[in-house]
């Protein structure tokens, strides 16, 4: 489902939210307004909820028509809500909308010790395929 523009704070207080519980750095050194102004003017916004309350999102971009590799930008679940599918569903949802837009992989990036999404990941089918920086590249063929 496409993100408002009012919908902004929710995904601010549930990033935030994550970041806190995190005992990874989720969000060192971002510039939070800048990076959901980004995601709401070019990135995919996907939410999951329940009823109005918003339970978790994936943003991912499917702009680069000449590599036609999708990147999945951030995945956050709400702390109440983890350990239900909601994380898988969020994922899957990125993996078939860039399936059928004719992308040919997708790629993240996850911090090595944040354990929870790295099997998430490579239960889907993720493979790490290098370590730039302080994270951990990771794609999968479509
Ligand atoms: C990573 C995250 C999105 C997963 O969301 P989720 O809704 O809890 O994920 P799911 O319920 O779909 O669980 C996915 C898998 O992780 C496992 N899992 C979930 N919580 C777990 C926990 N606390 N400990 C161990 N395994 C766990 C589940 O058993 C499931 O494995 P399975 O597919 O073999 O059954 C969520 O933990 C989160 O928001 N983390 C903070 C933000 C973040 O790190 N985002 C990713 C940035 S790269």
């Amino acid at each position: 489902m496409p993100v408002a523009r009012e919908h902004l704070e929710e995904l601010r207080r549930l990033l935030q939210q994550a970041d806190s519980s995190a005992d990874y750095p989720l969000l060192a050194g971002l510039d939070l307004d800048a990076y959901l102004d980004k995601l709401l003017n070019r990135a995919e916004i996907v939410t999951i909820r329940d009823g109005e309350r918003l339970q978790g999102f994936a943003a991912y971009y499917c702009n680069d028509l000449v590599s036609r590799v999708a990147f999945l930008s951030m995945m956050a679940v709400a702390p109440e809500a983890r350990g239900r599918g909601i994380g898988k569903r969020l994922l899957e949802t990125f993996l078939a909308d860039a399936r059928r837009r004719g992308f040919r992989s997708c790629r993240l990036e996850v911090h090595p010790d944040n354990r929870v999404a790295r099997q998430l990941y490579e239960r889907n089918g993720f493979v790490a395929r290098a370590r730039p920086g302080v994270l951990c590249l990771m794609e999968r063929v479509l």
